[in-house]
């Protein structure tokens, strides 16, 4: 089952959020975000080259793929346009959040879950890097199934699931998440579509979530992220990195899910108000 509003609160209510005070938010607002918005695509791309940048080249290589959520949920930047991206990055500082709030949901729904240990199936899942967090952090047994097309991703991803002490708990199956259903061995009891919506048009998402609800047993909590344009700086991501975000509300992400069967839906923002969390329920 989902959680309920208060007891959603109470889960994440001591999180150590990243925040921008007042002064930041304004240069950001009335000089960083216009300038990386504004000024000609060719030669901001040339200093990210030039500066080495690695969150720059990671999107270059794979647009919004999870090379560069990787070097985001880092946040330890070697190079000097990287510590402005991805140190001081709205967004970056958002996916960070954003991890913190997924993976801490992730480990209470563990807990609440009858099943030891409890299956969560995570889709476009990357190297795991949320889930893992979530593990380590549960006071409960869990396994994992990671689903993801990218075979570098699961290579990051079994070192770390190793370093973290989660060897033999976490299976990476390398396929397509529309296929999901050939490809499990045991129903999840907890399922994570994070990271992989707003990459995805509508109709795309009624298929992933289809899907998802043919494997999933009654009851069973789903957890979602939507995307807004709080972050300020679509233009540069769109024009600079190539990447192009679907900006979905919680509604409106809702509303694609609910047509699979997925519903009571409960969510929570992180403090920049670019991600909210939704923890929904499989009917
Ligand atoms: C932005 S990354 C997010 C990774 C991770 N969920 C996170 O939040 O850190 C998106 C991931 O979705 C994967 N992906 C996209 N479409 C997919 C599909 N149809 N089937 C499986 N994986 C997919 C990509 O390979 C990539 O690893």
């Amino acid at each position: 089952m989902p959680p309920s509003d208060e007891k959603l609160q109470s889960w994440v209510q001591d999180i150590a959020f990243e925040r921008t005070g007042p002064l930041r938010r304004l240069v950001k607002g009335a000089v960083v975000n216009p300038a990386a918005n504004w000024l000609p695509a060719a030669l901001l791309r040339w200093l990210l080259r030039v500066t080495k940048s690695e969150l720059a080249a990671a999107n270059w290589a794979d647009p919004g793929g999870w090379r560069s959520m990787v070097v985001s949920y880092e946040g330890r930047p070697r190079q000097i346009a990287d510590k402005v991206l991805v140190g001081g990055g709205t967004m970056a500082m958002a996916l960070r959040n954003r991890k913190r709030l997924v993976s801490r949901i992730l480990a209470r729904l563990i807990e609440d879950a009858s099943a030891r240990p409890a299956h969560v199936l995570c889709l476009g899942a990357g190297p795991g890097c949320n889930i893992i967090e979530a593990m380590c952090e549960a006071r409960a047994d869990s396994i994992a199934t990671l689903v993801d097309l990218s075979g570098e991703a699961f290579e990051y991803g079994r070192r770390l699931a190793s370093e973290r002490g989660l060897d033999g708990r976490v299976r990476f199956v390398q396929g397509d998440v529309r296929a999901v259903r050939g490809l499990l061995d045991r129903p999840p009891d907890i399922a994570k579509l994070v990271g992989i919506c707003e990459y995805l048009a509508d109709a795309q998402i009624g298929e992933v979530a289809g899907a998802l609800a043919a494997v999933m047993p009654p009851g069973a909590p789903v957890v979602a992220n939507s995307l807004s344009r709080a972050h300020g700086t679509d233009r540069f991501f769109r024009r600079v990195f190539g990447l192009h975000m679907a900006h979905r509300g919680v509604a409106e992400l809702e509303k694609l899910l609910a047509p699979a069967g997925f519903a009571q839906f409960r969510s929570c923002a992180e403090p920049l108000g670019v991600y909210h969390v939704l923890v929904g329920r499989r009917q």
